[in-house]
């Protein structure tokens, strides 16, 4: 397939980045591959990223910590588009660093313009996650597992894992990398999705102003924050679901979104696919609220456009369903609290995952 060639996709803007002449032309005149010096230079390999002001875990002390050499590959294979069936989509299309690795529409759009039903959730964090569960009803048990669900998506990337691999395994350059990476250049679908994976654990967000004022800075963020913290973790009951540092439980709840009241029905039934219990249904995983404010419209279905309206679902104690959660109650919040409470979440916003695409692919 020619769209597979090197000179195909987001390669072409690697090429204008470099400054070549006819940048832009519908051919690229070079055929070349970059030679691994440039590949080098446009996707350094370095050192595990430190943690963020707030976050006390570090990523060499995971149980299973990345590597830096799987990084520097994880970062490529994570923005190729090469790796969808017509050359069109990465994770990156859907994860979007400027929206926290998340996206600022409801529902995804991958290959031919083809829509799914969920929203694409941040992983920011996910490295410090109490389960590793993915997927808003969890159904990937880990970070791992669940890249590989997208490639062969056909609705997301509409590859199939051998094509993937065959693919990878037929780039003298991406081969180089595996050497380094793994010891030898054989190219696996398992060495792909722990690349990327690793790729994703360094992604983290700390040092947001909310981080700067719990280590001392009284003057990192207004009096509407402090009420907002007070309540988030008093009298609101936010940290029944959304705890630790990526601020979820990754566990599975019921809010009610999704319901429809006149035929009695979910339109998605959440982790109920998975688990198959009665309770499950319309439950899904509690995303973290780290760069929250960066992804706008929330929840499993977009459906709520704004920080705004979420914090009305919980004052009104989430949408009356046969399994809302029973932690959902209403809470008796008044306008100016319902406000600090948007704004503590905006001020979880900080730094530790801005990335872009390398300039410059194998
Ligand atoms: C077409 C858009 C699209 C593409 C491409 C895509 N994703 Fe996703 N991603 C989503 C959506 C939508 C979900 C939620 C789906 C669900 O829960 O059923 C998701 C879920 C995830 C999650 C789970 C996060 C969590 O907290 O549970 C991770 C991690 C992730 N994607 C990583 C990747 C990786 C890695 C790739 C590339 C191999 C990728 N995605 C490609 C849209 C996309
Ligand atoms: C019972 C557990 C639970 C409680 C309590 C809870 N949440 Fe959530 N939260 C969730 C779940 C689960 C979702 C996703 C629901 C869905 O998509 O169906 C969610 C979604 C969100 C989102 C949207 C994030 C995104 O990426 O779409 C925000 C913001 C949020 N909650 C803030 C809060 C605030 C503020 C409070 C306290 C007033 C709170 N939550 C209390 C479990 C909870």
């Amino acid at each position: 397939m020619s769209i597979k060639r090197w000179v195909a996709g987001s390669a072409i803007i690697g090429l204008c980045s470099l400054g070549a002449a006819n940048c832009g032309a519908a051919e690229p005149a070079a055929e070349k591959a970059p030679s691994i010096e440039e590949l080098e230079k446009a996707n350094p390999v370095e050192a595990l990223p430190a943690s963020p002001l707030g976050i006390e875990q570090k990523l060499p002390e995971l149980k299973a910590p990345p590597t830096p050499e799987r990084v520097q590959l994880g970062r490529w294979l994570f923005f190729d588009k090469r790796l969808s069936a017509d050359g069109t989509i990465a994770c990156a299309s859907c994860h979007r660093p400027e929206n926290g690795f998340s996206e600022p529409t409801p529902v995804s759009t991958g290959i031919k313009g083809q829509k799914g039903n969920r929203k694409a959730p941040s992983f920011v964090n996910a490295a410090f996650a109490f389960f590793p569960e993915t997927f808003w009803d969890g159904r990937a048990g880990s970070l791992e597992e669940q890249a590989a669900g997208p490639m062969a998506n056909p609705i997301e990337m509409g590859n199939t894992h051998e094509e993937v691999v065959k693919f990878v395994g037929a780039n003298a350059n991406y081969k180089y990398f595996f050497k380094k990476a793994y010891g030898d250049e054989t190219v696996t679908l398992a060495r792909i999705t722990q690349a990327i994976a690793d790729y994703e654990r360094t992604r983290m967000s700390g040092n947001s102003p909310w981080d700067r004022y719990k280590a001392g800075d009284a003057k990192a963020v207004g009096e509407d924050v402090k009420l907002g913290e007070e309540l988030f973790f008093g009298k609101a009951n936010c940290t029944r679901c959304h705890v630790g540092v990526a601020f979820t439980d990754s566990r599975f709840h019921n809010l009610g979104i999704g319901w429809d009241e006149k035929k009695k029905e979910f339109s998605d039934k959440g982790r109920n696919a998975v688990s198959k219990k009665d309770e499950d249904l319309g439950a899904f995983k509690t995303p973290g609220l780290r760069e929250t404010a960066l992804h706008a419209p929330y929840m499993h279905d977009g459906s709520l456009a704004t920080l705004e309206e979420v914090v009305a679902h919980y004052r009104k104690g989430g949408t009356k369903n046969p399994h809302l959660s029973p932690k959902m109650e209403p809470l008796t919040i008044d306008d100016r609290e319902a406000a600090a409470l948007v704004a503590f979440m905006k001020a979880l916003s900080g730094e530790g995952f801005q990335d872009k695409a390398p300039s410059v692919f194998p």
